[in-house]
């Protein structure tokens, strides 16, 4: 069945093509006090416009379009086979929000009745929201704000999100306001979050032909701000409890799922929370430290409760219950980041295993109340973190954002990657590392490996990204720079970078004589610092190239590096 195969692999690849392909790219920094351009617009009002949003009678273009047309829509969801299909409707959903953009609503729903018979009144709904999204897009207040907060003046409150998820952060220049942590998680995210979570676990299933025995979650602020609350209601439910809300309606109790209901074993979690998390969040530090020691009392029999048989096994070797069933760690009060971050992008380490230890070390305070009620808020637990990485088959975060993805920034690395290079050093085997993309209507989850590879095809080495970050010059080459900065602390932490990533970075910014013209006239500082990053990268192991190419590189950098001395 050789055929089959390659047609099998064909469908793979064409389907590879079509996540880039959808992905949507930032073309560019934004400036402050500078409208959305016209093209950035129309791919940013076609993502906002792919999406449900049943409280505001808002359905998605992609959905009216496939109705109109009577295509089984969950089909095209869960079979590849459905390409053709698909790109159909995009190309009709492209052409409605192309001609939105050129001749208003109107066109766009004449177009939509007349090319996919959807109902008229239905999208109008929604290219209201498009319309509505799309002023606000092109009036822009930040310098005004900016320059009224300085003067200490009110500055007109708004939610923290991204545009897509929540098109009511428009206007920007507004003060965001975060959430009342009570009100987390909301319902909308409990019902996100088993989706995310149960695609997880599959996936896991599917590769290891079990359940882990426990996972590690990073879990941050600003993402559970954004999200109302996602990550932790992906930790409930992955513990199969769900929040229950008081009489205040507030978050504060927790309500065991039967195991009739769940049908999977509870997973054990052990999660690791940023300071400001922390911060933000102490009613729900509580309520996920609450719901991990009522799973562990529950009487059930050990092979559908991990965090029971865990805890039990561990107290049985002698740990009271108390310590073992800690799971929720911070920074030690007042402070912030794990650091593992400085330490690789200064090459400060030899052997990788101090990456963990520092993430240990920094993260290691524990939350949590014990047996008798007493708080206990940033006791140093050491031995217990380590203890409970020790049994960490699987680690997991989520994405969140439209706008920063894995090698956007530092963060991502310095907690996913930290953490998962802490597991291996107590555990002794690398775990298996996910993110889930909560960005798309249907929640995927990838591998940490697919990830790298996806972000560094749609950005990174994509020339609409990095010719959109040298339209500013200076600084578009140091965000190129940091790009790659980031994707080697992905080698460093998970040794999860192909060694192909180096090799075409290598030859799109520094062997390409054309290119390598034009950034060393940009910024020869942060085109030196790239060169250095690729050699320490083979030097380290993560990537062993031709010697010709490696050669050129240290031409280039003795020459950069003579460049500027003079
Ligand atoms: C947070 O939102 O918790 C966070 C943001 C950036 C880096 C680390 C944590
Ligand atoms: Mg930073």
């Amino acid at each position: 069945m050789i055929f089959s195969e390659r047609e099998q692999r064909v469908k793979q690849l064409a389907e590879q093509l079509r996540e880039i392909e959808e992905r949507l790219i930032p073309t560019g920094l934004h400036v402050l006090g500078r409208a959305a351009e016209l093209k950035e617009k129309a791919d940013l009002l076609k993502m906002v416009g792919s999406f449900d949003r049943p409280e505001q009678g808002v359905r998605s273009l992609p959905r009216l379009v496939s109705e109109g047309l009577e295509i089984d829509t969950h089909e095209l969801s869960v079979d590849a086979a459905h390409s053709e299909t698909r790109e159909l409707i995009d190309g009709i959903v492209s052409e409605a929000v192309r001609r939105f953009c050129r001749d208003g609503a109107d066109a766009a729903i004449d177009y939509l009745t007349s090319r996919a018979n959807v109902d008229r009144q239905q999208a109008r709904s929604t290219l209201q929201l498009l319309s509505n999204v799309s002023a606000q897009l092109d009036s822009n207040h930040e310098i005004e704000s900016l320059t009224s907060a300085l003067r200490g003046e009110y500055i007109q409150p708004g939610p923290g999100a991204d545009v897509v998820q929540n098109p009511n952060v428009l206007p920007t220049g507004r003060n965001t306001h975060a959430v009342n942590p009570y009100s987390v998680p909301s319902q909308a995210a409990f019902a996100r979050a088993r989706h995310a979570a149960d695609a997880l676990l599959r996936r896991y299933v599917d590769e290891h032909g079990r359940y882990p025995r426990a996972l590690a979650l990073v879990l941050w602020g600003l993402d559970n701000i954004k999200t109302q609350g996602e990550g932790v209601a992906q930790a409930l439910w992955l513990l199969g409890v769900r929040p229950v809300r008081d009489a205040l309606n507030r978050a504060t109790e927790i309500e065991v799922i039967p195991l009739e209901e769940l049908n999977r074993p509870r997973m054990d979690v052990v999660m690791t929370v940023s300071g400001i998390f922390r911060d933000l969040f102490a009613p729900t530090m509580t309520l996920i430290d609450k719901a991990v020691r009522r799973v562990a009392e529950l009487d059930e029999p050990l092979e559908m409760n991990y965090v029971r048989k865990n805890v039990l096994e561990k107290s049985e070797s002698g740990g009271e219950f108390d310590a073992a069933v800690t799971r929720v760690f911070s920074n030690a009060p007042g402070n912030y980041g794990t650091n593992v971050n400085f330490m690789v992008i200064q090459s400060a380490w030899q052997d990788a295993s101090a990456l963990g230890d520092l993430f240990v070390t920094r993260k290691c305070f524990a939350y949590t109340r014990d047996s008798k009620g007493r708080t206990v808020e940033g006791r140093e637990a050491l031995e217990l973190m380590n203890d409970a990485l020790g049994r960490v088959e699987a680690t997991y975060q989520n994405i969140d954002s439209f706008e920063v993805g894995i090698t956007d920034v530092d963060h991502y690395f310095e907690y996913l990657g930290g953490i998962s290079k802490a597991v291996e050093v107590q555990s002794n085997a690398r775990p298996a590392i996910y993110l889930s993309d909560s960005l798309s209507p249907q929640t995927t989850i990838r591998s940490l490996e697919e990830t790298v590879r996806l972000e560094t095809r749609a950005k990174t080495l994509n020339p609409k990204w990095y010719e959109g970050m040298l339209k500013h010059g200076f600084r578009g080459v140091a965000e190129i720079e940091n790009h790659v900065a980031n994707t080697f602390g992905w080698s460093a932490t998970a040794d999860a970078v192909d060694p192909w990533i180096y090799t075409e970075i290598s030859q799109t910014f520094l062997l390409d004589e054309s290119m390598f013209e034009r950034l060393q006239e940009l910024n020869p500082h942060s085109l030196e610092s790239l060169a250095k990053r690729l050699l320490e990268a083979h030097e380290r192991g993560y990537w062993n190239p031709a010697e010709e190419i490696l050669e050129r590189l240290r031409e280039i950098v003795d020459r950069l590096t003579h460049q500027l001395q003079k």
